[in-house]
């Protein structure tokens, strides 16, 4: 089968890496892709956003199944016209997509059907808005309705921080005028993500990113440093819990509002002391979260992605390598601020060529034979050991491979999983 995936980072390379083993592939186009995706898949300057073009692609190269890796695509609904075309998506359409794209639909759906989140109030009024925040106090989180590639969200310790952000959305700064507020909650936050065909569900392994962009868990949040997998704070306990209270729940509103989801649902969740709490959905893999995953699966990844499609999860499963996998995204320096661009990067060759080791594009460009850094995220040093520490070493080695001044990482990805690990 000929396979076209959409999208450029490194959780498109991870996808690519995986759906390239897999024997059900048999071409693989990756529009538009960057230059690691081009070293093992044909990359297309198609333009995602005009639907037609992507059809008409599909045809043309007899394309039999389209998997989509970010969200915006979704939330424009490629999946709902690539279906009226008869050509198979693994994606959400528009409306499921809303779980990534308004977080007032979300909060609706978890108040009316008792999903475990964080209390809220959803505001088109600015008055209104402030006054809840007075009634509420800090600490207290807002959160612009819409997507905001991952910058809408306020977590204000204090009342000046939170009136700011208010004004903030309410002056247009997310393009729309609504906000949702919700109480804080305390925890340790992870990634869980779950494949549906819009009425069974089959969990994936579990992960745990780093959102802030300094060691330590300091500075601005960013798209996510680094991540693991497995999250060994993500017990089976609460696996079963995320699943049963959180995730079915979810999957079971959809189908009863006549909008089933498939594809992969991205829950975050904060593990408060009285179980897990949603803090957000996302209608795709996680970045850098899927590097990780696909690095640990033994199944093939193909297999599971049609399965959603066809409505035929409950006849395959997910098997796991016990290996632990870890990435470390290389970022250019001034991320997640303004980024020096186009400088030379070397030594990818000798890095990626080390035992365990994998190392996804994410912001590259290729010119004249040489890779350059043409974004913000750029590398993602992968690698599996059999321990956190072992995993962890090998990337770091890998990273210091590589000769790029101009580039920065955090040093301390998975401090939480190595600590467990040591105290062991
Ligand atoms: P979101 O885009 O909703 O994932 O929010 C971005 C980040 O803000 C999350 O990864 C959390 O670290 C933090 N956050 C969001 N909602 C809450 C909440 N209710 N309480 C505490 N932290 C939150
Ligand atoms: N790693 C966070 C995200 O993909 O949204």
């Amino acid at each position: 089968m000929n396979i076209l995936l959409i999208g450029s980072g490194g959780r498109e390379h991870a996808l690519a890496w995986a759906i390239v083993a897999s024997p059900l592939c048999d071409k693989l186009f990756v529009a538009p892709g960057n230059p690691g995706i081009g070293q093992i898949a044909r990359n297309v300057a198609l333009k995602v956003t005009d639907h037609a073009a992507v059809i008409a692609f599909c045809r043309s190269e007899n394309i039999g199944l389209v998997v989509v890796g970010p969200e915006a695509p979704l939330v424009a609904g490629l999946a709902d016209d690539l279906a009226a075309a008869g050509i198979k998506c693994f994606g959400p359409k528009k409306f499921p997509a809303q779980l990534e794209g308004s977080k007032g639909f979300t909060k609706d759906i978890c108040a009316r059907y008792g999903i475990p989140t964080a209390a809220y109030g959803r505001f088109t009024d600015k008055a209104a808005a402030l006054a809840y925040l007075d009634a509420r106090g800090a600490p207290i989180v807002i959160k612009a309705d819409g997507l905001a590639a991952g910058k809408g969200v306020t977590v204000a310790m204090d009342m000046a921080t939170a009136r700011d952000a208010v004004e903030g959305i309410f002056s247009g700064k997310f393009g729309g005028a609504e906000c949702v507020i919700e109480d804080f909650l305390e925890g340790e936050e992870a990634s869980f993500f779950v494949l549906t065909d819009g009425s069974n569900a089959l969990p994936l392994a579990t992960a745990q990113d780093h959102k802030r962009v300094g060691d330590g868990d300091t500075g601005p949040n960013t798209g996510g440093m680094g991540a693991y997998s497995p999250a060994p704070c993500m017990t089976p306990e609460l696996c079963a819990e995320a699943l049963d209270k959180i995730v079915k729940p979810t999957i079971r509103a959809l189908q009863d509002m006549g909008h089933p989801y498939v594809g992969v649902l991205y829950a975050g969740l904060i593990l408060t002391k009285d179980g897990p709490k949603l803090i957000e959905y996302n209608c795709r893999f996680g970045d850098p979260e899927a590097q990780v995953l696909v690095m640990r699966l033994k199944d093939d990844l193909v297999t599971l992605l049609l399965a959603c499609c066809d409505g035929t999860l409950v006849k395959v499963s997910a098997r796991w390598f016990d290996d632990v996998a870890l990435s470390v995204v290389m970022c250019a320096s001034g991320y997640p601020g303004e980024v020096v661009k186009d400088t030379e990067i070397r030594g990818l060759e000798g890095a990626s060529a080390m035992e365990g080791v994998e190392i996804f594009h994410a912001g590259t460009a290729e010119r004249g034979g040489r890779i350059l850094a043409s974004g913000g995220r750029v590398l993602n040093v992968t690698a599996r050991g059999a321990t956190v520490r072992e995993a962890r070493d090998r990337a770091y080695a890998a990273v210091d491979r590589i000769d790029w001044p101009e580039g920065f990482c955090r040093r301390d990805i998975a401090w939480r999983a190595l600590a467990r690990e040591e105290d062991r």
